[in-house]
C-alpha cells in the first residue's frame, strides 16, 4: 500500500533540470535504495520529500498521519544539550501525547459515572494511550541506550554536550535521533559515511528489522544489497524503479549500460588517441598531413553521452622534489584524551612509495593519528620525524571549511593551482568529472560528492610527496572512487590513509596499521592478508580458548604469505605503467632526434659541394629516406605504446 506518492515532481537549477517529472510511490514499510551518480539529484529529491525544498511543480501525497524523518547528508548537531538529553528529544512528539493523556485523565476524574461526554473521553484516552504504548516511549531509556551503543558511543559520551563532538560523531548523533523517532518513513542520506564497519553492521541490522519504510542513499554496495527490496535510480532527471535488491538492479543496469558503454568507449578511445597524436606532432611541419587527416577524423567523431560509471582519467601530477628513502619515522608515539590513551607506544617507519592504510574501530584514534602525522595536532608524547625533502599534504572532510561559498568551482581551483599546471587545469577538472557548466557553479551548491571531488582536486593539484588522507572516498559514487583510485595509483609519492571501503583499500594499500585497544600493530601485507591473519587469530583464539597457549600461538603466526592477490596485480599494473611512460618518453626523444637529423641532412642538400656532386647527392637523398622511415617507425611504435598504456589505464584493477 503506498504511504507516499510523488506526482510529476520537477525541479531545475538555472538551465539544468535536476528532476524532470518524477512519478513514483513509496510503499509502507518498504526499503528502497535511491541510487544515481554524484550530482544526479538524490539529496535534492530527499529534501523535497522531507518538505525542506519546494519542487518547481508536482505534488506529494501522503496518507493521513504519515510521518517522515530525515537525515541530511551533512548533518551537524549544534545543540548544547548532553548526548543523552539530545537523544531524548526524539521523543518530544510523544511527550505531547503524554501531556494530552494526563489532561484527559484529569478530565475523566472530574466526571461522574454516566455523565455526558465521559465515554468519548474514555475512548480518546484509550487511543492516546495506545499510541504512546506503540511508540516505545515507556521503554525509551533502553532504546536510547541500544541505539547509541550500536552507533559506537561509549558510556562516558552520554553526558558530553553534542556540540563538542567532531563532525563525524555529530552525524552519528543526528542518525541516532532519526532512528529513535521511528517515523513511518526514514529518509537516510548517506548514513554509512561516517560509520566504521562495526557500526555499519549494527545499522544494517536495525534497518532490516525496523517496521518503518526506508529510502536510503549510500555508496556502500554491500549495505545496499542487504537492505534494499527495490532500487530507485535517478538518471538524467528521471526516476526508474527496479523491483529487486541491489544486485538485481546492477545486473539489469549492466545489460542496459553495456551497449551504451561500448559505444562510448570506442569513440572516446579513438578521440584520445587522435588528440594525443595531434598534440604531440602539431608543431612538426613534416607531420602536417598526418596531423591534418587526424584532425578531420576527430571532427567527424560522433558525440556520445557519457554513461554513468565510466572512468575517464589521466591525472598529471605536479612534479615534486624527490625525497630520500626514509619518509617518516614514528617513535614511542602516544595520545590521550581526558587521561585515556587512544594509542601508546606506537612505532613504525614509512619508506618512499609505500601505501599504508590505518584501520580500527570507531574512536580507535585513526583520525587523531593522521592529524598528528600531518602535523596539524600535537601528540601527547613521542615523536614524528619526516625524512629529508618530505612535503606532506593532508585531506580530511574538515577541509570543506576552507571553501569560499562565494567562489565558483573554477575560481576555487585557480587560487590553488601552480602556474606550471595552469594550462592543464581544465583537463584536470574534467578528469575529476567537472564538465561544461559544472565549473561555473558556486561551491555552496555542490552536492556531497561534488564537494569531496573538489576538495580532493584542490589537494592533489599540489600533493607534495606524502599524502595523508582521512576517509577520502566518503560521499564518492563508484565512478568518482575509480577516478580517485586511478589518480592515486599513478601518484609516485607515499600515501597514508584511512578508509572503510574495501574496494578502495584492497588495490591501494601495501601495509596495514591496526589500532586496537590503544595498541598498534603493523602488518607487512595488503588488506586481504591482514583480514586473513585476523581471522586466523580469532579462530585460533576460539580453539584454544584463552590463556598462555592461545597467546603464544597467536604470536607464532608469521607474516609470510605469497599469493597472487589484487594487490600484486595492482603493483604489476603500476610497474607496467611506469614502463610505458619510460618507453613513450624514449620514443619521443628518438622521434625528435630523427627529425633533427633529417633537417640537418636536408640543409646539406643545399651545399654547393653536395649539389654539384651527383653521387653525393644520391647518397644524401638515400640517407634522408632512411631517416624518414626510421622516424616513421618510431612514430608508429609511439602510437602502439600510447594505445597499450591507454588500454591498461582503462582496464579493471
Ligand atoms: N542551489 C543550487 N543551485 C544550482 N545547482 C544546485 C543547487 N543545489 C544543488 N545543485 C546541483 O544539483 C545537482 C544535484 O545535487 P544533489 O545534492 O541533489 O546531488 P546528489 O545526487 O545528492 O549527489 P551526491 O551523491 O554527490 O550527494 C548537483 O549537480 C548540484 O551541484
Ligand atoms: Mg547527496
Amino acid at each position: 500500500m503506498p504511504g507516499l506518492q510523488l506526482q510529476n515532481i520537477s525541479l531545475s537549477f538555472g538551465a539544468r533540470e535536476i528532476l524532470s517529472g518524477v512519478d513514483t510511490s513509496l510503499d509502507l514499510g518498504c526499503r528502497t535504495a535511491l541510487c544515481g551518480e554524484n550530482g544526479s539529484g538524490k539529496s535534492t529529491l530527499m529534501k523535497i520529500i522531507a518538505g525542506i525544498t519546494p519542487a518547481d511543480s508536482g505534488n506529494i501525497v501522503k496518507t493521513s498521519g504519515f510521518s517522515v524523518s530525515y537525515l541530511p547528508q551533512n548533518a551537524v548537531i549544534t545543540s548544547s544539550l548532553p548526548l543523552n538529553k539530545e537523544a531524548e528529544t526524539a521523543f518530544d512528539p510523544i511527550k505531547k501525547l503524554v501531556e494530552e493523556k494526563d489532561s484527559l485523565a484529569t478530565a475523566i476524574a472530574s466526571k461522574k459515572e454516566g455523565e455526558a461526554g465521559l465515554s468519548k473521553l474514555l475512548e480518546q484516552y484509550a487511543q492516546v494511550d495506545d499510541k504512546i504504548e506503540r511508540s516505545g516511549y515507556l521503554l525509551r531509556a533502553k532504546k536510547i541506550q541500544t541505539v547509541l551503543t550500536g552507533l559506537g558511543f561509549s558510556d562516558q559520551d552520554l553526558n558530553r554536550p553534542c556540540r563538542d563532538f567532531s563532525l563525524g560523531w555529530q552525524m552519528r548523533i543526528a542518525l541516532a535521533r532519526v532512528l529513535l523517532e521511528e517515523a513511518d518513513l526514514l529518509l537516510l542520506d548517506e548514513p554509512t559515511n561516517f560509520l566504521d564497519l562495526e557500526a555499519r553492521y549494527w545499522l544494517l541490522d536495525f534497518v532490516k528489522n525496523t517496521a518503518s519504510g526506508v529510502l536510503l542513499v549510500s555508496h556502500d554496495r554491500y549495505f545496499l544489497d542487504q537492505v534494499s527490496e527495490s532500487v530507485a535510480e535517478l538518471f538524467m532527471g528521471r526516476l526508474k524503479i527496479y523491483r529487486g535488491n541491489y544486485s538485481f538492479y546492477e545486473k539489469q543496469r549492466e545489460t542496459e549500460l553495456a551497449t551504451l558503454v561500448a559505444q562510448y568507449k570506442t569513440v572516446e578511445e579513438r578521440r584520445e588517441q587522435l588528440e594525443g597524436f595531434i598534440n604531440r606532432f602539431r608543431a612538426q611541419a613534416s607531420k602536417a598531413s598526418l596531423v591534418q587527416s587526424r584532425i578531420k577524423e576527430l571532427e567527424k567523431l560522433p558525440v556520445v553521452e557519457r554513461p554513468p560509471s565510466v572512468k575517464h582519467i589521466h591525472f598529471p601530477f605536479a612534479e615534486e622534489p624527490k625525497p630520500g628513502n626514509d619518509i617518516l619515522r614514528v617513535t614511542n608515539l602516544r595520545h590521550s584524551y581526558g587521561g585515556q590513551d587512544v594509542f601508546s607506544n606506537l612505532e613504525f617507519t614509512l619508506a618512499r612509495n609505500e601505501r599504508l592504510v590505518v584501520v580500527g574501530i570507531n574512536g580507535a584514534g585513526k583520525s587523531t593519528l593522521l592529524r598528528i602525522l600531518a602535523g596539524v595536532q600535537p601528540a601527547s608524547g613521542g615523536k614524528v620525524v619526516y625524512g629529508e625533502h618530505v612535503t606532506p599534504a593532508f585531506y580530511s572532510q574538515d577541509l570543506a571549511q576552507t571553501l569560499d561559498p562565494a567562489q565558483t568551482v573554477f575560481e576555487s581551483m585557480e587560487t590553488m593551482t601552480p602556474t606550471a599546471l595552469f594550462p592543464k587545469l581544465a583537463n584536470m577538472l574534467g578528469a575529476f568529472l567537472f564538465r561544461g557548466d559544472d565549473i561555473k557553479k558556486k561551491t555552496s551548491v555542490l552536492s556531497g560528492g561534488e564537494q569531496s571531488r573538489l576538495l580532493l582536486l584542490r589537494l592533489l593539484i599540489k600533493p607534495g610527496n606524502l599524502l595523508i588522507l582521512d576517509e577520502p572516498t566518503n560521499h564518492l559514487d563508484m565512478a568518482s572512487k575509480e577516478v580517485l583510485l586511478d589518480a592515486l595509483m599513478t601518484f609516485s609519492g607515499t600515501i597514508v590513509f584511512v578508509s572503510h571501503d574495501r574496494a578502495f583499500i584492497d588495490p591501494l594499500a601495501d601495509k596495514v596499521l591496526e589500532i586496537r585497544n590503544a595498541k598498534a600493530r603493523l602488518f607487512h601485507g595488503n588488506y586481504s592478508y591482514y583480514r586473513e591473519r585476523i581471522e586466523k587469530e580469532n579462530a585460533d583464539q576460539n580453539e584454544t580458548m584463552s590463556g598462555e597457549a592461545g597467546i603464544a600461538k597467536k604470536h607464532a603466526i608469521e607474516p609470510e604469505n605469497d599469493q597472487e592477490t589484487a594487490h600484486d596485480a595492482m603493483k604489476k599494473k603500476r610497474a607496467l605503467l611506469r614502463k610505458y611512460d619510460r618507453e613513450e618518453e624514449e620514443l619521443c626523444r628518438k622521434i625528435d632526434s630523427a627529425a633533427a637529423f633529417k633537417k640537418e641532412l636536408e640543409e646539406r642538400l643545399a651545399l654547393p659541394e653536395v649539389y654539384m656532386d651527383g653521387e653525393k647527392m644520391r647518397e644524401l637523398k638515400e640517407q634522408i629516406k632512411k631517416t624518414e622511415s626510421l622516424e616513421q617507425k618510431h612514430v608508429e611504435d609511439w602510437e602502439k605504446v600510447s594505445q597499450e598504456r591507454h588500454k591498461l589505464m582503462s582496464s579493471n584493477h
